[in-house]
């Protein structure tokens, strides 16, 4: 049997929040420490602030028994055998991480420590945070015996956290003593030695008992740059793609295929090489700019990263072009989207390609009726409903009379629709998809006219000059 370890998780955010009832599930007592009283209140009472799959239940599970939520940080930090900071790291003004969240709640923390501890770094940090969340510390008057500061950087994408978090490819931990990573692996052993796979309830997911993750020990600043450098590695392979999508676009090839075809080499492998609008969220964005800022600090010039943003920043101009290329003008145009946050899965609207679109499309004075299955109410806080503004509870409400349909991220159900009744709800059959989710030919043979990204354009001729007659 595993050891049960008290925890502390500061922040409840995706990260904290994700951690939190992990952690519980793997059979740790952990306590959620947030300054936010309405949030907690939620939390307490069995509300779950974000759509994650899974993470309700396990709340459910675990609450009351082994996780409790609070404001005091002091309390929780002297529970505590290990302190995991999850609180926000935004980009700041030179596109530096604002490290002032992690500054504080470490100075809070050093108040507290009467025995040792571990603080373990869970957001995502710029190499050094380490050393400074020491100094911090020790200039709060701990002394080192009493203290050890760990990188444990998550890995975890939004909609899939719980999985990607209990079925891990990888856990990394940096840790520069031996005190600090025996902490560590301790806290993760249920996982790396598949003592937790065997659980009857356990969350299902391609981990098992015989396959369990791997633990990489490295140095905290490895740990921090391996985090950093996995993410701005990620959004690379995007926007290399998204350029090849645009090369197959002017040479009349299918990205699709292209993309197969690379993907197929065992040493580029097939994911993340997906084209469509460009990527968005919480995290690549604002790691992408953070490396770059890391790389400038340290005197190395990372010029890649700033042409990986450009493209990122053109791929949407790009889709919008599209769309004027069908429709050629957008005043009093009525358009159906479908798609609002950053991907699918996902209720987060932070950074969202589509957003974007929609912002640009409502400029040119179109009329947009927009239905995304979970970001309708975060996406009304930037765009409120209105004249030119309409949300609805479905994607046919969304195609309904429409000159055309927009599709600007990737849930499952947007992919499976009915391609008829689409064809009869729209006023013309246009669609104009940019995350690629149907073939090009069934769309055409279907009656559309079908742009998507990296692909050649079908016009279906007949139906995308004369509007439908009822
Ligand atoms: C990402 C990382 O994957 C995760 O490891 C890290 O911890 C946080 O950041 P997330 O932001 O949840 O996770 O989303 P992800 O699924 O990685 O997608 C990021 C963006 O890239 C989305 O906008 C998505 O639509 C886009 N994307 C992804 C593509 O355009 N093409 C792809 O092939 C993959």
């Amino acid at each position: 049997m595993s050891e049960r370890i008290s925890i502390a998780v500061v922040g409840s955010g995706y990260v904290g929040l994700v951690a939190t009832a992990c952690f519980a599930e793997i059979g740790h007592r952990v306590i959620c420490v947030d300054n936010d009283e309405a949030k907690l209140r939620t939390l307490e009472s069995g509300g779950v602030p974000i759509h994650e799959d899974y993470l309700p239940e396990l709340l459910n599970r675990h609450r009351g028994h082994s996780v409790e939520f609070t404001s005091d940080l002091g309390a929780a930090t002297r529970e505590a055998q290990a302190v995991f900071i999850a609180v926000g790291t935004p980009q700041s003004r030179t596109g530096s991480a604002d490290l002032s969240y992690v500054d504080a709640v470490a100075s809070e923390i050093a108040r507290s420590i009467d025995e040792y501890k571990v603080i373990v770094e869970k957001s995502t940090v710029p190499v050094y945070t380490n050393e400074w969340i020491r100094r911090v510390v020790e200039r709060n008057g701990v002394s080192r015996e009493l203290f050890d500061v760990a990188s444990n950087p998550e890995f975890l994408r939004e909609g899939t956290a719980v999985v990607d978090f209990l079925h891990a490819d990888r856990i990394v931990v940096g840790a520069d003593t031996d005190r600090a990573s025996d902490l560590m692996k301790s806290i993760y052993a249920p996982l790396t030695s598949g003592e937790y796979y065997r659980s009857s309830n356990a969350v299902p997911g391609p981990r098992g008992e015989g396959n369990a993750p791997p633990l990489l020990q490295t140095s905290t600043k490895a740990a921090e740059i391996i985090k950093h450098a996995s993410n701005a590695f990620l959004a690379t392979k995007i926007s290399f793609i998204n350029v090849v999508a645009n090369i197959c676009e002017a040479a009349g090839a299918d990205v699709e295929e292209v993309a197969r075809g690379m993907g197929m080499d065992s040493r580029i492998g097939p994911k993340f090489l997906k084209a469509g609008v460009g990527y968005g969220g919480s995290c690549f964005p604002k790691d992408v700019a953070a490396f770059r800022h890391v790389a400038e600090q340290l005197g190395v010039d990372f010029g890649l990263l700033k042409e990986v943003e450009k493209i990122n920043d053109e791929q949407r101009r790009r889709f919008f072009q599209k769309v004027r290329s069908a429709l050629w003008t957008f005043r009093g145009k009525r358009i159906g989207v479908l798609g609002l946050a950053f991907k699918g899965g996902t209720d987060d609207i932070r950074e969202s390609p589509a957003l974007d679109v929609v912002r640009q499309m409502l400029h040119e004075g179109s009329i947009v009726t927009a239905y995304d299955p979970a970001a309708s109410d975060r996406a009304k806080e930037l765009i409120p409903p209105g004249p030119q503004m309409r949300y609805v509870n479905d994607a046919y409400a969304a195609a309904q009379d429409a000159d055309a349909l927009v599709i600007l991220n990737e849930w499952q159900e947007f992919a499976e629709l009915d391609l008829k009744r689409l064809h009869y709800t729209l006023r013309y059959p246009i669609i104009i998809d940019g995350r690629n989710l149907y073939e090009p030919m069934k769309m055409l043979e279907h009656g559309f006219t079908y742009l998507s990204v990296g692909r050649p354009g079908l016009t279906h001729t007949r139906d995308a000059v004369t509007p439908r007659v009822r």
